[in-house]
């Protein structure tokens, strides 16, 4: 492995150089079954037809404008991706091209908001504990775990903590100086916990009596993947705001900030920009993906592969096993030994003629495995992905 990488991953010992549906293919030409989708990047696993299809006709067209002109392909695709959250309320989008980029734009615009609305000294954004929003210096302070917030400091001002689930603590830290709640409807990175519906309904009710920014990062719990288009869209809520990236072109890279009614004409000329967001390539990308996911028939299927996978993992009773979670294509256990040797054995399993397959997983802390398969994932890949993992929990 080139050592002139910066030393940020714990990369594991695999060269991959080929994909096809849920399968990835390494140098050696071993093979491996995805249920982990590059962190719920390839949603439609790998080789989608209908998205190589449409990457390789823009590519051959025109990858990039600047944002000082106009695309056809970026304002049909803008224009799907809030039709599709429509539902929720949402009624315009910024174009970027990763997560945190996404939550950055939605950290702006809650403050700008409140700014021009209140006046100074109700910048602060309220995020819940075991939260993720990214890498950068203003989404590592809206992350709530304290184990990111070390060597980079100081960080940007004016983030708040509060322990997932309690009303009260929200409550209370929902004051005149808030602009904004950011919250996960499922918390994906620290280990799959779904928020519950009372708690999501009160945060929201608070929100909106305090016109404070109901913002849902649905980076890795949206774009179907729990079995709606958006996660939020099971709670009866509307939210303010709304960050997707990961999924949403299918593995080019891509950020969205949705606003709905309230906050959707906030950022005006100058504000904010992104030189590459939004562009054709990605948005071609983007209309593929959102073509295949918003269908109710597809996003059905992806909700009953999650629950026959919960059923498959419970039914074993394994000793290693202490707890199953999830919803839809998003799910995680928690397991008695070390969640990261798993990954490790489960990719060993790989023979070298390819004929015995390896497994791809993913961890989110020390003991517990996180599965984000793609849609397109057959029942029989499924089965022979778990009965992967059923071996080497036995071992
Ligand atoms: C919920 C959530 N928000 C934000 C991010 C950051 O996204 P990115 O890595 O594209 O910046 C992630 C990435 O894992 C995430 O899971």
């Amino acid at each position: 492995m080139a050592d002139v990488f910066m030393n940020t991953y714990h990369r594991l010992p695999v060269t991959f150089v080929r994909g096809e549906g849920s399968w990835l293919f390494d140098i050696n030409g071993k093979k491996y079954l995805d249920f982990g989708s590059g962190i719920a990047v390839n949603c439609l696993g790998h080789g989608y037809p209908p998205l190589v299809k449409a990457i390789t006709e823009q590519a051959a067209k025109l990858n990039h404008v600047s944002n000082y002109y106009q695309s056809d392909v970026s304002a049909a695709f803008a224009e799907k991706l809030t039709a599709s959250c429509a539902a929720s309320g949402m009624r315009k989008v910024f174009l970027g091209n990763s997560g945190a980029e996404a939550n950055e734009g939605a950290c702006k615009i809650a403050r700008k908001y409140s700014l021009k609305k209140y006046g100074p000294g109700r910048h602060t954004i309220v995020t819940l504990r075991g939260s993720f929003h990214g890498r950068t210096i203003t989404t590592l302070a809206a992350t709530g775990q304290d184990k990111f917030h070390q060597d980079f400091g100081p960080f940007t001002e004016g983030f708040r903590y509060v322990p997932a689930g309690d009303v009260e603590a929200l409550d209370k830290a929902l004051d005149k100086t808030i602009c904004g709640l950011l919250l996960e409807a499922i918390q994906g990175e620290s280990g799959i916990f779904p928020q519950e519906r009372a708690y999501i309904e009160t945060a929201a009710k608070l929100c909106a009596e305090r016109d404070i920014l109901l913002m849902f990062d649905e980076i890795q719990c949206g774009v179907g993947r729990t079995g709606t288009f958006l996660a939020c869209e099971t709670y009866d809520v509307k939210p303010d705001i709304v960050t997707l990236a990961k999924g949403l072109c299918g593995g080019i890279p891509v950020g969205a900030v949705l606003a709905g009614e309230k906050a959707a004409d906030t950022l005006t000329v100058g504000d904010h920009g992104s030189t590459f967001g939004g562009n054709p390539l990605a948005a071609a990308a983007g209309l593929a993906v959102l073509e295949t996911v918003t269908r109710p028939a597809f996003l059905k299927e992806i909700a009953e592969k999650g629950e026959r996978f919960q059923t498959i993992i419970r039914s074993w009773n394994h000793p290693q096993i202490k707890a199953v979670r999830g919803r839809g294509l998003m799910i995680a256990c928690d397991i008695q030994g070390d969640a990261w040797s798993v990954l490790e054995a489960c990719l060993a399993q790989a023979g070298t003629a390819g004929d015995k397959p390896g497994l791809l997983l993913l961890s989110a802390g020390a003991q517990t495995l996180r599965f984000l398969p793609p849609y397109t994932i057959s029942g029989a890949e499924l089965e022979r992905g778990l009965e992967i993992l059923k071996t080497v929990l036995n071992h």
